[in-house]
């Protein structure tokens, strides 16, 4: 990569930031397609917000995701928020529009797009969602858009169940309740179980945010960690021969999404996909 005078900055703002894997894609998307661009990190402390954002416009910087601490806060340093960013309530890409500052959100449509993508249906099902952090509120919002029939949420802090479910009832018109993950012992059944806690990720990849017996009551199961590609609770599902899907395809759709709302072009997923699995993280 040749950078120049003529060479457009993208990047990302979070912290820590150290781990991300957004500079890896988009480098890599950027040259798949020969633009004369460049993304980088940015570690911000809350603090320095309100600033760093002015800097956007003050560098002209192109384009800039946002990750944990900022994707809520960041929102009202801007001009434009799109529908979608505003019913999930953050922001996690900003595109410079010649000084005009927009704030999407493609987590959901991440979500949603890797279901499409292999052919789960999402119509009519009733999911059970581990968690509720700031991801999986966009999986909620993501499964109400397209059609799911009731949602249970179940987390280690009963008030964010409860205040995730209220959210979800109440914004999206979903039947959705929060439980405890000892209620899940009742269900004969779970037509999508989506895993978005961090329990499983690396280094504790023997653990599993439910055990076995949870794990086979499941149609479909969505673990959105990908380190490990195979989490234990996507072991559990492999096992018993059950439909089951990675973090890697959430990741990699969200970014191509930010990618298309930058550059108005996608990348070709495969590339990156496979580039990023040879990656040592
Ligand atoms: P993200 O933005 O990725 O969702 P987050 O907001 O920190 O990150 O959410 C992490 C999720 O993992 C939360 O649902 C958290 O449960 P709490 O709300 O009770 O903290 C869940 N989580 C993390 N560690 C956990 C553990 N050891 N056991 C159960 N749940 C855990």
């Amino acid at each position: 990569m040749h950078v120049n005078a003529k060479t457009d900055i993208y990047g990302i703002i979070g912290h820590p930031i150290g781990h991300s894997l957004s500079p890896f894609i988009h480098n890599a998307a950027f040259e798949s397609v020969n633009l004369n661009s460049v993304y980088v990190s940015f570690d911000v402390h809350e603090e320095n917000l309100k600033d760093a954002i002015l800097g956007i416009k003050a560098l002209g910087i192109k384009g800039i995701n946002v990750t944990v601490p900022h994707k809520e806060n960041v929102m009202k340093y801007l001009d434009y928020i799109s529908d979608e960013a505003k019913l999930i309530g953050a922001v996690n890409t900003i595109k410079n529009n010649n000084g005009i500052l927009e704030g999407y959100n493609t987590d959901v449509t991440g979500f949603t797009e890797s279901l499409k993508e292999h052919d789960i249906v999402v119509e009519g099902k009733n999911a059970v969602i581990l968690g509720a952090g700031g991801a999986a509120r966009a999986v909620a919002v993501g499964l109400s858009l397209t059609g799911v029939k009731s949602i249970m949420i179940a987390n280690r802090s009963k008030e964010k169940a409860r205040n995730l479910s209220n959210y979800i009832k109440n914004n999206l018109g979903i039947n959705c309740i929060d439980v405890t993950y000892d209620d899940l012992n009742q269900l004969e059944e779970i037509d999508i179980l989506v895993n978005v806690t961090s329990v499983g990720m690396f280094p504790d990849i023997n653990l599993s945010p439910v055990d076995e017996s949870i794990a086979v009551k499941a149609k479909f199961v969505y673990d959105i960690i990908y380190n490990p590609e195979k989490t234990q609770l996507l072991s559990y599902a492999e096992k018993h021969s059950i439909r089951n899907l990675n973090g890697f395809d959430m990741l990699i759709n969200q970014a191509n999404h930010s990618f298309k709302i930058w550059t108005g072009m996608n990348f070709n997923k495969n590339i990156i996909l496979n580039t990023l699995k040879k990656k040592d993280f």
